[in-house]
C-alpha cells in the first residue's frame, strides 16, 4: 500500500484474539491501516504479549490504579494521543467508554461484540444465547456509542447453535467469524468506506457489502 496508513489504537482485557486478527490485517501490505499502540486496562492480559510480539508499543492502563473513571479515561486518552491515535478498536475491551471519551474520536470507535445485536447485548452474550435457546448466534461489528453495544451497526456474521453446544464451544465458532468480519470492518471505516447515517450506517464498497451480512450457517460444519 502506498498512501499513508490510519494509525489504530486497540483497547484490549483480555486473551487479545481480535486483537491479533487486526495484527494479522494489518501485517498485509495492502491493508490501509497499522496498530499504532495497544492498551490493556489488566496488567497480565496475554494481548500485551501479543502485540509485544508483533513489535507494537503495549502500555498497561489499569483502571483499578485510578481514583475515578475521569482519571482512567483521562489516562487511556494521554497512551492515544501519544501515539498518535486517529481510530480506537475495542476487542474484548471490559470497560464502557464515556461520552466524554468518545467525543474524543467521535464516529471512530468501533467494537466487535459476540452476538447478533440488538439481541444480548453486556456480558456474556453467549451464554444470554444459549439460556434463550436460539438457533442461531453470531457476531456483530459497530460503531461505538455511550450506550452498551448499542451504536450503529456495519456488519454481522451468523452462525449456527447446535444442540450439544456450551460457552465454550459456541464461543469459539463465533470467534471464527469475528476474526474475518473485524478486520473488514475497519478496513472499510477507516478508508470512508462506511457512512454513519443516524442509528444506520451505509457501506459504499459494492464489491465487499455481501461480505458484511452473512452467513450461511449451514456452510459451517
Ligand atoms: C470476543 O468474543 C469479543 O467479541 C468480546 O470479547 C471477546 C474477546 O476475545 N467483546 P479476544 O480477547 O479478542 O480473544
Amino acid at each position: 500500500m502506498s498512501g499513508r496508513r490510519v494509525r489504530l489504537g486497540v483497547l484490549v482485557s483480555g486473551s487479545g484474539s481480535n486483537l491479533q486478527a487486526l495484527l494479522d490485517a494489518c501485517a498485509r501490505e495492502d491493508f490501509p491501516a497499522e496498530v499504532a499502540c495497544v492498551v490493556s486496562n489488566m496488567p497480565g492480559a496475554y494481548a500485551l504479549e501479543r502485540a509485544c510480539a508483533a513489535g507494537v508499543p503495549a502500555v498497561v492502563v489499569d483502571h483499578k490504579a485510578h481514583a475515578s473513571k475521569v482519571e482512567f479515561e483521562a489516562a487511556l486518552l494521554e497512551a492515544l494521543r501519544a501515539a498518535g491515535v486517529e481510530w480506537v478498536c475495542l476487542a474484548g475491551f471490559m470497560r464502557l467508554l464515556s461520552a466524554d471519551f468518545l467525543g474524543r474520536f467521535t464516529g471512530k470507535v468501533l467494537n466487535v461484540h459476540p452476538s447478533l445485536l440488538p439481541s444480548f447485548p453486556g456480558l456474556h452474550a453467549q451464554r444470554q444465547a444459549l439460556e434463550r435457546g436460539v438457533k442461531v448466534a453470531g457476531c456483530t461489528v459497530h460503531f461505538v456509542d455511550a450506550g452498551t453495544d448499542t451504536g450503529p451497526i456495519i456488519g454481522q456474521a451468523a452462525v449456527p447453535v447446535l444442540p450439544d453446544d456450551d460457552e465454550k464451544s459456541l464461543s469459539a465458532r463465533i470467534l471464527v467469524e469475528e476474526h474475518r468480519l473485524y478486520p473488514l470492518a475497519v478496513r472499510l471505516a477507516v478508508t470512508g468506506q462506511v457512512a454513519l447515517d443516524g442509528m444506520r450506517t451505509r457501506v459504499t464498497a459494492v464489491a465487499t457489502a455481501g461480505e458484511l451480512s452473512l452467513r450461511s450457517p449451514g456452510a459451517v460444519k
